[in-house]
């Protein structure tokens, strides 16, 4: 696709749909703000190609019925201008929006209300879109983390947008994962983990074909355990796709994909309020225990895997690593990966978060800014904030 070094932006408006969905505590404090430094580049080279004007559209949040304070873009303003060192006009309309931008003499950096207090963009409503369309003269979707999403801002505005070109972020991220998985030096392991099958499924499915190892930690492995007949007690288990389970082990080994399980497991009485917690085989969790992270044998195990790997792709942590307990199987990994010669890539949300807690951000080749959308991603699915955007005569 096209992406911004293809356009000339000077005396233009650009409009660049970005995921500022960042994280914030009960007094609006961001507490992580990699989405917004991920999206510096794209608008520094807007200002600095001398676009006239240039309007930031993002959702926080999932609000349902419009306006809540929480999730009021107002909130992430100081934030915003004090990374970009620039005035940023914050508008909650679109008719002001509309009014200030249309004649542009001066560099001015809008920030609109949070999209989703706007009843069309759920909907992808093309009225609404060819009104975000008809606030520029080119637009820019730098939006990697909802590039998944059929929404008015991602999507529907590229069939009334005349100029629609990728940002450097979703140009980052679209590379990173086309080299993990389309052209990747392999050995190429998928390490999954995370709570649940379920959310995975067409991920493991899909990927089948093109990786060489399949590395399964956290909760979800305790239903791979149990498909493989061990009694997992008191641990999460999803008894429904305990069949799913035993239909992606098969799948690996119709494919010659080696599968890694779980060897032992910590173990603990209690999840919220811990007082017994100790380490034994998979197959031996104790009566009422839950299998809550992996045992120092299975680290071994995993990272003998990982050392002989070129590729690592990874998604999902070992373990309920939030709790300090629980956390040593994550952060373990996230060393040993970081530490490896392997291309690695990690898919956003939880993992990203792992990774940053365990200190080892700056060792891997690449960090996602997706959740959803890495995993879509991963799937072998074209997302919808991509598709539409204008191509390079070839
Ligand atoms: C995310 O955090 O994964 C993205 O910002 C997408 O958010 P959504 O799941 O609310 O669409």
């Amino acid at each position: 696709v096209k992406s911004l070094k293809d356009v000339d932006l000077a005396g233009k408006r650009v409009l660049i749909r970005v995921d500022f969905n960042v994280p914030m505590d009960a007094h609006y404090n961001i507490s992580d703000d990699s989405r917004i430094r991920a999206a510096l580049p794209t608008i520094n080279y807007c200002i600095d190609h001398n676009a006239c004007s240039i309007t930031l559209i993002s959702h926080l949040g999932q609000p349902k019925n419009g306006y809540e304070d929480r999730y009021s873009l107002v909130h992430i303003q100081k934030r915003l201008e004090r990374l970009l060192e620039k005035k940023v006009e914050f508008i909650d309309d679109l008719d002001t929006l509309k009014a200030q931008n249309s004649h542009c003499s001066a560099e001015r950096i809008f920030l609109l209300e949070n999209i989703r207090f706007f009843q069309g963009e759920k909907k992808n409503d093309p009225a609404f879109c060819k009104q975000l369309a008809d606030l520029c003269d080119i637009y820019v979707n730098d939006a990697f983390g909802t590039s998944h999403r059929k929404d008015a801002s991602t999507y529907g505005i590229a069939d009334f947008a005349k100029i629609k070109v990728a940002g450097f972020l979703m140009m980052r991220e679209i590379e990173a994962f086309t080299k993990a998985l389309e052209n990747p030096i392999r050995p190429i392991a998928l390490v999954v983990g995370g709570s649940k099958i379920s959310s995975k499924i067409t991920l493991l499915t899909s990927v089948m074909p093109k990786i060489d190892k399949l590395i399964i930690g956290g909760a979800m492995s305790n239903t791979f355990l149990k498909a493989l007949d061990h009694d997992m007690k008191a641990s999460l288990v999803e008894d429904d796709f305990i069949e799913v389970a035993k239909e992606v082990l098969n799948e690996a080994k119709a494919h010659g994909v080696k599968v890694y399980l779980p060897v032992d497991v910590v173990i603990t009485d209690s999840i919220e309020s811990p007082v017994d917690i100790k380490v034994t085989p998979a197959q031996d969790v104790l009566e009422g225990f839950h299998a809550v992270d992996i045992g120092p044998a299975t680290l071994k195990l995993f990272s003998e895997a990982i050392e002989l790997s070129n590729t690592i792709i990874w998604n999902g942590p070992m373990g309920i690593y939030e709790i300090s307990q629980f956390s040593k199987g994550t952060f373990k990994l996230a060393s040993f990966i970081a530490d490896s010669y392997a291309y690695s890539i990690v898919g956003g949300g939880d993992t990203a978060d792992a990774v940053e807690k365990a200190g080892e951000k700056e060792k891997f080749s690449f960090i996602s800014t997706g959740g959803g959308a890495s995993l879509e991603l991963l799937e072998g699915k074209i997302l919808p904030g991509f598709e539409k955007l204008d191509r390079k005569e070839s």
